[in-house]
């Protein structure tokens, strides 16, 4: 049965972890990751998720099935989150929320009920974008297709060529688009670029599929959600994946959500009807303690306001790194500007160091980054900056 099984390459980000685990250098540093650490080197655990979970295990709650859309509570505080407390598509009843294991999760259900809305539709994603993207709308049986997005010489965005690719799509494409924070590059659209972009997605009637993992992380939790309140007013119906992992720190919880806009409550509940039978034929129903937890804490006013004074401490601590980085280089005679490090947005900076470069980084100094030359900025801390810095001066 398994002699012609081939081995499969390690997964470009995950596997990196392998790799990390593995390595017996003290001073080893993981940059691979989207994984927030904090000025001690380790994943926080947030004082507003101790608050809930302490009350949690107070009430020694039972752990039956829950629905398959998951928690009521939290579908709708995810929908607050991404299209605001005003928001007349929720009042209308045209959003269609359901918990997901994570941001992943939400992705391949979205994409699974897709398939059988629109089997013959092409995908198209970022150049480039989070490596998981192309797998994930593969495995659902799409073809896919990159946009120009990324401009390497300006450590900017290709607008005119990322319009005309979005023209040249067959019409009725879906267009997966990073919300906030672009893994990988940290490059964001400006709101003349999303209206732009609305445009053409109308002109061409494809299907939006908003990605917003980092909510929180670039601007502000308001500030972040820019792009999806502005496909709210469109009148487009569209997708979004959504997660906690990041904002909340809960990595191996699997909190994330899909939420659909449709046109009407009616159809809302024809699709909710579709999408649950999506998830019970892949994984049944959701776990319960991640999404009983963001619940808790953003429907309680004391613990949300905690929550977000610790996601607003954990976006200064990396813009600070990202300043850090960008003094650093100079002051060591890098012979590059990296002035461009602290314009970009999120977890990530497309360092621009190539494969060779993070190879060396790797084997000489033990500092692992993604091959494209990715690197998390939300790993550096004040006692690993140094000869972080140090490394990329010796690669470039
Ligand atoms: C990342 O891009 O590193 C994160 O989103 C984690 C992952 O699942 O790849």
């Amino acid at each position: 049965l398994f002699s012609a099984v081939e081995m499969a390459p390690r997964d470009p980000i995950l596997g990196l972890n392998e790799a990390f685990n593995a390595d017996t250098r003290p001073t080893k540093v993981n940059l691979g990751v989207g994984v927030y650490y904090n000025e001690e080197g380790r994943i926080p655990l947030l004082r507003a998720v101790q608050e809930a979970e302490k009350a949690r295990l107070a009430a020694n709650s039972p752990r039956g099935y829950l629905p398959i859309e998951g928690i009521a509570a939290y579908d709708t505080a995810v929908q607050k989150m991404l299209f605001g407390d005003g928001s007349a598509l929720i009042a209308e009843g045209r959003v269609v929320t359901t918990q997901a294991l994570g941001g992943t999760g939400a992705l391949k259900i979205g994409a699974d009920f897709l398939k059988r809305l629109l089997p013959d539709a092409v995908v198209a994603i970022s150049d480039p974008s989070w490596e998981n993207h192309r797998a994930l709308f593969q495995s659902a049986g799409f073809p896919v297709q990159n946009y120009r997005y990324y401009e390497a010489a300006s450590h900017g965005v290709n607008r005119a060529g990322m319009l005309e690719d979005l023209r040249a799509l067959p019409p009725r494409s879906i267009v997966v688009l990073h919300a906030c924070c672009h893994n990988p590059t940290g490059v964001d659209l400006d709101i003349v670029d999303w209206k732009a972009i609305l445009e053409v997605l109308r002109e061409r009637e494809h299907v939006p599929f908003l990605d917003i993992a980092y909510q929180g992380f670039g601007d502000g939790i308001e500030q972040d959600a820019e792009a999806v309140r502005l496909f709210a007013e469109s009148g487009l119906e569209f997708f979004v994946s959504s997660s906690f992992s990041k904002s909340f720190s809960l990595y191996g919880e699997r909190v994330g959500a899909l939420s659909i806009v449709t046109s009407s409550k009616d159809e809302a509940a024809r699709v909710l009807s579709q999408v649950k039978r999506v998830i019970r034929t892949n994984y049944s129903n959701p776990p319960t303690h991640g999404a009983s937890i963001v619940s808790s804490v953003l429907n309680s006013p004391e613990l949300r306001a905690m929550w977000e004074t610790e996601l607003g401490e954990m976006r200064e601590r990396i813009r600070s790194m990202r300043l850090a980085m960008v003094e650093q280089l100079a002051t060591l005679g890098a012979k590059r500007d990296f002035g461009f490090v602290a314009r970009q947005r999120g977890m990530f900076s497309y360092s621009g160091l190539s494969a060779d470069q993070v190879e060396r980084l790797r084997n000489e100094f033990g500092i692992y980054a993604v091959s494209t030359g990715r690197i998390c900025v939300a790993a550096l801390n004040n006692h690993n900056i140094g000869s972080v810095t140090q490394a990329i001066a010796q690669v470039l």
